[in-house]
């Protein structure tokens, strides 16, 4: 049905200011505002639907967030419920319902041993202040520790925007321009398998990149505070999953030099990977963690770092002691965002989010087969719902597409014609569907993502 024309020019007025007021995170803008911007008005379940009422899949949840679909009623009621009572009140000094229930409940679901919980509003300030405190703990637990101020990231590392998170960052797109501004840190190399740096192969190479995090640990340990890691996978660098056992030996590591291990489940956290967070398949226990994204379900900011008693009481003592941990931001422990993160948890229980995703994990699998034959899909990896589909120019040599080429940009576009929004990074084509997701919704996702691929790898 043809549009009133009414709609047709508020949406053109929308459209106009878009290009010219809004600075749209990564994106080059002079590009964007040479292109008619898609706006989007609504979402329900795994769609979302533009200004023109055009429905899309939800091919990355939104960045990754949205776990049982968007407007899941249960969010929604707590969110309504929460304001009808108060929107916001601050948590220092003071405490609020919500961020009470909420930290006994994220205890309850994250690896044992964290049981303190320290809350913020984004992903980025969940790890720097896990770098806070790593920092102050070792500067407060006794004079001999006070020399362990360094810490050690991953190769191509994504840990947030913010200076400290960038510090610790090591994808030289993103982070290099910064880093006359940057603290140093050390870098073990990345696990990144299908490109190894040491030409092993992945099946009988004994995780030999973890030699060289040894290395690191042995030689620097008395300086190093803490060593962080996304744990199974690298998400930003383009889904690159870890070999099985290295996330446990890193952490072994860590315990063993007397190095607090931080890992960082802002990406991998709530089910991402098939079980609530990743830590837990190689039952691993860190020292601190930072969550965010998929912990309102998609619906509103909030993210927190925990820690165990051990480093929490090092932060206790006389207040003229100043041992306090002088952080905080306005919205800490936001009264909505925690009441829609606890319904959120909820519905993990009650619906048995978990187990109903087992086959849809099984069903991506299967479908990500038939990428075997495509002519420049260099690799193709799984963890749970997370997804990277690395496109090369070459499969032989793995050569990848001159940048210039834009391939991961044009499949996205090409999947937008045919009603599926993702998103890239660079030329690795990323499906992070919502957890809730159905069978049907999912097929048609893989489909017109792999005709996407066809159609502009194979023209
Ligand atoms: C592993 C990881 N850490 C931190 C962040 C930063 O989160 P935010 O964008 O909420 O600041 C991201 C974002 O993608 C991430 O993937």
């Amino acid at each position: 049905m043809e549009k009133p024309r009414s709609n047709k020019r508020a949406l053109a007025r929308l459209q106009q200011l878009d290009t010219t007021r809004l600075w749209h995170p990564f994106t080059q803008m002079q590009d964007y505002s040479h292109n008619t911007p898609l706006i989007i008005e609504r979402g329900q379940g795994s769609y979302l639907f533009d200004s023109d009422g055009k429905k899309y899949i939800d091919g990355v949840s939104s960045l990754w967030v949205t776990v049982h679909g968007h407007r899941k009623k249960q969010i929604d009621d707590a969110i309504i419920a929460q304001v009808g009572k108060i929107c916001h009140s601050t948590l220092l000094g003071l405490s609020n319902v919500p961020a009470i229930e909420l930290a006994e409940k994220l205890v309850a679901i994250v690896p044992k041993g964290l049981t303190k919980v320290f809350y913020s509003d984004s992903g980025s300030t969940a790890v720097e202040i896990a770098l806070k405190i790593a920092y102050q703990y070792w500067q407060q637990l006794s004079r001999t520790t006070r020399k362990k101020k360094k810490f050690i990231s991953l190769v191509n590392a994504y840990h947030g925007d913010t200076i400290g998170a960038v510090s610790l960052g090591g994808i030289d797109l993103f982070h290099e321009i910064y880093r006359p501004l940057l603290f140093k840190t050390f870098k073990a190399p990345s696990p990144y398998c299908y490109r190894c740096p040491y030409n092993k192969k992945q099946s009988s190479c004994g995780l030999h990149c973890l030699n060289f995090l040894e290395d690191i640990l042995r030689t620097r340990h008395g300086e190093t505070a803490a060593f962080i890691m996304e744990p199974l996978v690298q998400g930003a660098a383009g889904m690159i999953v870890f070999p099985k056992g290295y996330c446990s030996g890193a952490r072994q590591l860590c315990a063993r030099y007397n190095v607090l291990c931080i890992v960082d489940e802002v990406a991998t956290g709530f089910g991402r990977t098939g079980r609530m967070f990743a830590c837990e398949h190689e039952n691993i226990r860190p020292d601190i963690m930072a969550i965010a994204k998929g912990i309102t379900g998609g619906t509103l900011p909030l993210a927190a770092t925990l820690a165990t008693d051990e480093v929490y009481s090092a932060f206790l003592g006389d207040v003229h002691e100043c041992k306090t941990f002088y952080h905080g931001h306005t919205y800490t422990g936001n009264p909505v965002a925690c009441a829609a993160a606890c319904a959120n948890i909820d519905i993990f229980r009650k619906e048995k989010v978990l187990s109903r995703l087992q086959p849809k994990i099984r069903q991506l699998w299967c479908r990500l087969e038939e990428l075997k034959i495509f002519k420049h899909v260099g690799q193709v990896r799984q963890c749970g719902f997370m997804v990277g589909i690395e496109l090369v120019a070459d499969r032989k040599t793995k050569k990848p597409y001159p940048a210039q080429e834009r391939i991961g940009h044009r499949v996205i576009l090409e999947a937008r014609k045919h009603g599926v929004i993702i998103r890239p990074l660079g030329d690795v084509i990323v499906l992070m569907p919502p957890l809730a997701i159905r069978e049907k919704e999912l097929d048609k996702l893989c489909s017109v993502v792999f005709d996407a691929i066809r159609t502009v790898t194979e023209p």
